[in-house]
């Protein structure tokens, strides 16, 4: 007798029913930039479909997407005053503190924002936190990121996210929230994030790229396996509510070695570069872009991600992709 497999794969039917990956639109969370002004809806060249938004288009924007089950944001500030100190940062008045206010005024608890805490779009020299001598400060990095975190959840925002990767800052900002009386405002830590030339894209969307020299001093290096899991085990001891890595695509075999290893929901970043090489190659009629987008998601899940944040999020539920 032969073995057939086959036959489970025969119809339609029968290959729904044996699928041991699903996907849900309940795991996607979809990135805004957010900017100063009014009336702003601006395009972004490296990211075709992305856009900047100022605070009254985005609430409109994410109206559209509630409509369509996009109930989950990840918000970055963009074009806000830089300076050495990143004071701008944590101002209460902040584009991001702004925008968390007119969202939450306008759809309370329908959306759940996520606020990305890192300094590097409110730096003069875009590093990820504090620079003296030439080298970015941890623990004064980690308290101006704990300001920034309570200047958020003030705002209204249900989850911070910091993306900065300073040692312990998982610690600060969960005590700073805590001491403040913010004690379910969650944290998703970026806790795996590679220094990687993914985030090209995004870096001209955010204005954030380093002025000079790189991000290797902070974060991690793609060569190292073992160690992300060190970058995990201490954010979960710090109070981490979900892990992060980032980016995805080329890290599947770390979302999978996450999961095995932690009972945290673990969250993957299909991050702008990779979001770009599908666009542009699906823009030349090189690749098939829908087929090809809706491969890659099952891949995260299949990988062992509960999570998905995603900024083609909105055209797969919009096109009715799944
Ligand atoms: C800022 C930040 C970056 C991304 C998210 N937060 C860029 C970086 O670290 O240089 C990348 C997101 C993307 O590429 O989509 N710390
Ligand atoms: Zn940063």
């Amino acid at each position: 007798m032969l073995i057939r497999l086959r036959r489970l794969r025969k119809l339609p039917i029968v290959r729904e029913m044996v699928a041991e990956t699903r996907l849900s639109k309940d795991m996607f969370i979809y990135p805004y930039f957010v900017v100063p002004g009014k009336n702003v809806i601006h395009g972004i060249d490296a990211m075709p479909g992305i856009n900047h938004f100022s605070a009254d288009t985005l609430v409109k924007d994410v109206e559209k997407g509630l409509k369509l089950g996009i109930n989950k944001i990840l918000l970055f500030g963009v074009g806000e005053e830089k300076s050495e100190d990143a004071s701008s940062s944590y101002s209460e008045k902040s584009v991001v503190a702004n925008a968390v206010r007119q969202l939450k005024a306008a759809f309370g608890d329908d959306i759940y924002i996520v606020t990305d805490v890192c300094t590097c779009a409110y730096t003069t020299h875009g590093h990820c936190g504090i620079l003296h001598d030439n080298y970015v400060q941890n623990d004064k990095t980690v308290e101006v990121l704990a300001k920034m975190a309570l200047s958020h959840a003030q705002a209204g925002a249900d989850m911070v996210a910091p993306s900065d990767m300073m040692d312990g800052r998982i610690l600060g900002i969960r005590n700073k929230l805590d001491q403040n009386g913010f004690v379910n405002t969650s944290i998703m830590s970026y806790s795996i994030k590679f220094a990687s030339a993914y985030y090209g894209p995004f870096r001209e969307a955010a204005d954030s790229a380093p002025g000079k020299g790189d991000r290797k001093a902070y974060q991690m290096d793609f060569r190292n396996p073992n160690e992300t899991m060190r970058e995990a085990f201490l954010d979960e001891e710090e109070g981490a509510d979900i892990l992060m890595v980032k980016p995805a695509l080329a890290y599947l075999d770390i979302i999978h070695r996450l999961k095995e290893n932690t009972n945290l929901p673990v969250a993957c970043y299909n991050v702008s570069g990779e979001y770009s090489m599908v666009k542009a190659a699906g823009q030349k009629g090189w690749i098939d872009e829908q087929k090809v987008i809706m491969e890659n998601m099952y891949a995260f899940s299949r990988a062992g991600a509960n999570i998905i944040i995603t900024y083609h999020a909105k055209e797969i539920l919009e096109k009715g992709w799944m």
